[in-house]
């Protein structure tokens, strides 16, 4: 368990790391190709673990050198995806255009719910048998064969990332023209357009869809990820949630704008350069609403971290998750430290403690974790958070960058 002495301002510069949700595209993208692809900049966490060995799995060569890693090969890919790393990973699922593109025929399990809620994969799927794919299920996994992929056109419901990378990946090998209306249009799909065109893909971005028109096949390429926006919100918001000052590095502050935004409502100061961003934070902040939303909306992955932040602001704040079903498992271990909070429906409704006690307390996924973390790091006193691998699933060195800042955070058994 991560144990943290709060209490502290965090106060420093912390260095910001590639992106797990580029690089988890990135490494699947590998499969589309046997010549080299070469990924600088990709962060050493449990996901990009567990990516990893599911392309060697499928057949591929892969080898380290610090943050660069190199994938080749697999000229006969396997089909079959392992059950036991789609589960421990929804971005597995992913693996399912490539294969199919390369072999005619793939076999991923269905990665099922997870603690978000109900995450299905009808997107996915609609999209590939549009583009030609027969879809079967058999014993919980999903069977896909197409001889050729067909380019066609696709609308999705909604501007799911997942879904909108898995018809990059698919359609860059599909015969002719892949249009999807209403993509996601995260910075990370703009980094996974940049690797597939260095592949030899064409795509091309217009205001309300993507057209990808596929090759007979791709070739390697070097390619350097960006940077992970939603870990430097996390450590800005770590900085602002102890009255700090912390500068992320390496980072970009455009795609922080949503965050930004918010915080400085909250009365934070914010400064930023080409590639930093500092947040001092507030005597006491003040309350704000605001409504996660595909990007430029206020990231989801930052709703948990930043309710832990509003849990100790000035007045009442109104937080709307849209984008989820259910992503409050930071709600009830926030309550267990002093925080209100009560959900309606996608609602919290977030009543401002001033302080936050210290407790033992359960990360249930990722961003709860992180969110319990900060909420720890503003609690006087010593706080333990169990579920310790879900933050190791996404944040590289999470502990050694928060000492980086000051913070008093270390591991025990138990
Ligand atoms: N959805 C469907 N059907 C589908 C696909 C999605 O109903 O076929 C729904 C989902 O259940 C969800 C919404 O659409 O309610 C959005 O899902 P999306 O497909 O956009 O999410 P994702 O691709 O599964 C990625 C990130 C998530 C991040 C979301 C939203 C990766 C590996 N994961 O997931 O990151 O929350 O986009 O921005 O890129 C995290 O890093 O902690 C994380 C959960």
């Amino acid at each position: 368990m991560i144990c943290v002495l709060g209490g502290r301002s965090l106060r420093g510069v912390v260095p910001i790391s590639g992106a797990k949700n580029a690089a988890l595209p990135a490494i699947i993208a590998s499969l589309l190709t046997t010549e080299p692809v070469i990924l600088h900049r990709v962060p050493r966490l449990l996901d990009v673990e567990t990516a990893v060995r599911l392309v060697q799995a499928l057949g591929k060569e892969v080898c380290w050198e610090k943050d660069t890693l190199k994938i080749w090969g697999g000229e006969k890919l396997s089909s079959e995806a392992p059950a036991e790393l789609v589960q421990r990973m929804r971005a597995s699922f992913l693996v399912l255009g490539p294969v199919l593109a390369r072999t005619g025929l793939a076999r991923v399990p269905l990665p099922g719910g997870c603690a978000l809620g109900p995450r299905p994969v009808d997107f996915h799927l609609h999209g590939l048998s549009r583009l030609g794919a027969r879809i079967t299920f058999i014993d919980g996994a999903v069977l896909a064969e197409a001889q050729r992929l067909r380019g066609a056109i696709v609308y999705l419901d909604f501007p799911s990332v997942g879904a909108t990378e898995q018809l990059l990946l698919a359609g860059a090998l599909a015969e002719g023209e892949t249009v999807v209306i209403n993509p996601a249009r995260e910075p990370e799909l703009t980094n996974l357009t940049e690797l597939l065109r260095k592949m030899g893909a064409e795509v091309t971005w217009n205001t309300d869809h993507v057209v990808i028109r596929g090759q007979e096949e791709l070739g390697g390429a070097e390619h350097t990820l960006l940077p992970d926006r939603i870990e430097a919100g996390t450590y800005l918001l770590a900085g602002a949630i102890t009255g700090g000052r912390v500068r992320a590095v390496n980072a970009e502050p455009r795609h922080l704008f949503a965050l930004l935004d918010r915080l400085s409502c909250a009365g934070c100061e914010i400064d930023y350069g080409e590639d930093w961003i500092e947040v001092r934070g507030a005597q006491r902040p003040r309350a704000v609403d605001f409504r996660t939303w595909p990007y430029p909306g206020f990231p989801t992955d930052l709703q948990p971290p930043m309710v832990s932040f509003l849990a100790i602001a000035e007045g009442r704040s109104t937080v709307t998750e849209t984008v989820y079903a259910a992503r409050f498992g930071h709600v009830e271990p926030l309550i267990q430290m002093g925080a209100k909070i009560q959900v309606s429906g996608s609602v919290q409704i977030v009543e401002g403690v001033g302080e936050l006690r210290p407790a033992a307390v359960e990360a249930t996924d990722i961003r709860a974790g992180a969110a319990l973390v900060l909420a720890a790091l503003a609690a006087q006193g010593v706080s333990y958070v169990r579920g310790e691998q879900h933050l190791r699933r996404g944040y590289e060195n999470m502990e050694g960058k928060l000492r980086g800042l000051g913070a008093q955070i270390w591991e025990e058994e138990g």
